[in-house]
């Protein structure tokens, strides 16, 4: 383990708020408004909802418990709760997964970071709904601007790691996290009062039955997994520096709220402006990039608005991205046995980050297969891994039983807890699975 084994997160508000900054990201703020778009908008809504309600307490609850209870990143925790390395491909999958996911992210943290600096020069200003279309498609078919781009965010990362988790963590998510909601609620505000913003609203709240197939049902249960950060490991690690006396149930209710709101609050904020301007809702990942720009030039103050928002949704990527990274530095360091360090394993790291960065970067086909792949297949695996591993695998009630690792769990809970892992979350993965392949 690093030498960070022993740290914990000095307040649980600290822990609560780097938590629900892993899950709080673009994939609320990007990804969920173009999914949403491309997949029905109140189908892909209502589906996702009950995604979040099934899976997200008794998987957010699971990586959180195998933390604690080992006191172990997603590298050394499977082994050490079980006792020998029969279940340690898990880890294995969880760096895989951390890799590809940054390969993808990091490009995207990188367009924010671009539009960022171009709304400190007013580039918006002006342009319409064709010409900010257009200068999306000129911008990220930039490729020595994109690559330069993508790895300012991976530097910024890795300095965070260099340095000690609680500190870096703790300070910004504390600070940010509440400003960047403040932010959303005067867009949304703003929005809502565009004439046709009622369409918009309409589209993201009305309920379609018809409109779910598999292939929604698959999308939104992908991007539960994403935005929530469950099947990889970054909330073990998390787990892993909880104080003691947290309580892991009302930790993760609390980061599910966090996180389900963000997503609404984009949805809320996108919709009604994607129908005002008339863009396209199922635009794809460029999505928010057109939209949002509209939206500040409708604003008071818009450049200073423009500026704070690109900036907090840059500091929301990064909080994201700082708990990707660490799932791999990890894992490399604990893999090498100590002979790496951290700071050896974040230069490792952070230079295979800065190739697959490239690589989405020139070849967009790669990027789109990461960001899919990784939310409907890989994370989902690990989902699944971790809940036979604690359900089955792990004696439910001796010494290795996760749920020991806090006494605040309730007797009934507890039971609910282990028969959703055993049997429910399994079983809808598994269908949701065979039901996209159109097996059943
Ligand atoms: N949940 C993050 C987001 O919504 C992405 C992420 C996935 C972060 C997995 C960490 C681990 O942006």
């Amino acid at each position: 383990m690093s030498e960070h084994k022993t740290t914990t997160f000095s307040s649980k508000i600290g822990l609560i708020m780097a938590a629900a900054g892993s899950a709080v990201g673009l994939g609320n703020i990007w990804k969920f408004p173009y999914i949403a778009g491309e997949n029905g908008g109140g189908a892909f809504l209502i589906v996702y909802l009950i995604c979040v309600a099934l899976f997200g307490l008794p998987l957010i609850m699971t990586e959180f418990l195998i933390g604690k209870r080992s006191g172990k990143s997603a590298y050394g925790a499977f082994q050490t709760l079980n006792g020998n390395k029969r279940w340690n491909w898990i880890s294995w999958l969880c760096m895989l997964t951390a890799f590809l996911i940054m390969g993808f992210y990091f490009v995207v943290t990188g367009w924010c970071f671009s539009y960022l600096s171009e709304a400190v020069v007013h580039v918006f200003s002006g342009l319409d709904t064709e010409a900010l279309s257009a200068h999306f498609v000129e911008v990220s078919s930039n490729m020595p601007r994109m690559v330069v781009f993508s790895i300012i965010p991976v530097v910024l990362t890795a300095a965070v790691l260099w340095f000690d988790v609680n500190k870096g963590i703790e300070r910004l998510s504390k600070i940010l996290m509440p400003l960047l909601l403040m932010m959303m609620l005067m867009m949304a505000g703003r929005v809502l009062m565009l004439d046709g913003s009622n369409i918009g609203m309409q589209f993201f709240f009305r309920f379609d039955f018809l409109k779910i197939t598999p292939t929604v049902v698959m999308e939104a249960m992908g991007q539960c997994f994403f935005s929530l950060s469950i099947g990889m490991g970054a909330l073990i690690t998390y787990g892993a520096y909880m104080p003691k006396t947290q309580n892991v149930t009302a930790t993760s209710i609390q980061v599910i709220v966090l996180d389900t709101m963000v997503a609404l609050m984009a949805g809320v904020i996108v919709f009604p402006a994607v129908f005002a301007f008339g863009f396209n809702p199922a635009e794809g990942p460029q999505l928010v990039f057109v939209v949002l720009p509209a939206i500040f030039e409708q604003m008071s103050f818009s450049w200073f608005s423009s500026v704070l928002f690109f900036a907090l949704l840059c500091i929301a990527a990064l909080t994201s991205t700082i708990s990707l990274m660490e799932v791999a530095v990890a894992f490399v360091s604990e893999a090498s046995g100590g002979k790496l360090n951290r700071h050896k394993s974040v230069l490792i790291v952070s230079g295979v980050v800065v190739v697959l960065c490239v690589l989405c970067v020139l070849q967009p086909r790669l990027f789109d297969y990461f960001d899919e792949a990784t939310a409907c297949v890989l994370m989902p695996l690990g989902a699944l891994s971790m809940s036979l591993f604690v359900g089955w695998a792990l004696p439910k009630n001796g010494e290795k039983g996760v749920i020991h690792a806090d006494k605040g769990i309730k007797r009934w809970f507890r039971k609910i807890y282990i028969f959703m892992l055993r049997w429910i979350v399994p079983a809808a993965i598994i269908v949701i699975f065979l039901n996209s392949l159109g097996l059943i």
